[in-house]
């Protein structure tokens, strides 16, 4: 029998985003993140400076957290981080803070794997998004990662298919930063792609086969590109920006759309999710949506918050583990590479 009420308070620390949420029987009651705007200057993350701005907010982060659940940390049943994977000296201080807080309140401590946990996401008790029934395709895509995962159920999930080089999200950081746009360059491109026409300018496809993804020869496609055009013409970027961004969206979701038609077909499963970052990206909603008439799928895009990284999404690994008893030994450590 489940206990009553248990509460979660759930730490994000694997990349540059410091994040707590309390999180009452799979009801998010507070949700706060951090975003460290010190990486813009660099055009992408610097880890050295990512761990020290983590140590400066994880205190103010959790403090807050609690403060607007209304919730005391004597109530609470156990803390759930990121265990990995990420950068390690990210991770570090989530899982050091995480033990030391479990330790002095005398609780279970739950380490949670952050790709499983954007994949999780979508067990968020949120009034008007359903949850996907077993099993059903999951594809994570962000800044880090790109993989299609087979979920059994929550803590029986394969990996598939996944990126052999560069993850989706860089693929629009890195064609972003060519293009003199700031970081992370996702969103900005988003917002001019719905500006500009898709099929102004034609990006060949990397060739890749069954469920796995390359980006990395799309980003050398894209230089090549503006490199030749620019010698033309030295204001091409500047005259044909929003048409560039749409291409290059279009191009994107074809390829991860491409894979998810071939990942539904092998396995015969027409439910299918999408976490990670670049989920927020609205053609790849649409995309989605129109799959559902095109293909006969049913899908399922996570709330906006819990697109980005974000400490709710751990919480609900945290809730979910806390149910099965499954806590961690006071020796955990934090592992860069975790696999699902
Ligand atoms: O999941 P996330 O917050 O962090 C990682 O675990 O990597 O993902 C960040 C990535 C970045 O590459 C960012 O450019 C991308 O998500 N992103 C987007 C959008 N919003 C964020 N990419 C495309 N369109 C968006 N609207
Ligand atoms: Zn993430």
């Amino acid at each position: 029998m489940s206990p009553l009420n248990v509460y979660i308070l759930g730490i994000e620390s694997s990349c540059d985003d410091t994040a707590a949420s309390v999180m009452l029987n799979g009801k998010i009651l507070s949700n706060i993140v951090a975003n460290q705007s010190i990486h813009e200057a660099y055009g992408g993350v610097v880890p050295e400076l990512a761990s020290r701005a983590h140590q400066q907010n994880i205190v103010p982060v959790v403090h807050e957290a609690l403060k607007r659940a209304n919730v005391d940390k004597s109530q609470l049943s156990a803390i759930a981080f990121t265990r990995g994977p990420g950068l390690m000296g990210s991770l570090l201080v989530g899982t050091s803070f995480a033990k030391s807080l479990a330790y002095g309140l005398d609780i279970p401590l739950i380490d949670v794997n952050h790709m499983s946990a954007h994949i999780l996401a979508h067990f968020i008790d949120e009034e008007g998004f359903n949850k996907p029934p077993f099993p059903f395709l999951a594809m994570t895509i962000s800044g880090g990662h790109t993989q299609i995962v087979k979920v059994n159920n929550y803590f029986d999930m394969k990996v598939i298919g996944e990126t052999i080089d560069d993850a989706v999200g860089e693929a629009f950081d890195k064609s972003g930063k060519l293009l003199g746009l700031g970081y992370p360059a996702g969103p900005e491109i988003d917002k001019r792609a719905k500006l500009g026409n898709p099929k102004a300018f034609k990006f060949t496809k990397p060739k890749v086969d069954g469920l796995n993804f390359s980006f990395s020869g799309l980003k050398t496609a894209i230089l090549y590109f503006i490199q030749k055009e620019t010698e033309n013409n030295p204001k091409f970027i500047e005259e044909h920006l929003n048409d560039i961004c749409a291409s290059i969206q279009y191009t994107i979701i074809g390829i991860l759309i491409d894979k998810l038609k071939l990942a539904s077909k092998q396995t015969c499963i027409k439910h299918i999710a999408i976490g990670g970052g670049v989920s927020a990206n609205s053609g790849i909603r649409q995309a989605l949506k129109d799959g559902e008439k095109k293909f006969g799928w049913t899908t399922y895009v996570p709330k906006f918050e819990f697109t980005t990284d974000n400490a709710a999404m751990i919480a609900i690994v945290g809730y979910l583990k806390y149910l099965e008893g499954d806590f961690s030994k006071n020796d955990v450590v934090a592992s860069s590479r975790l696999k699902i």
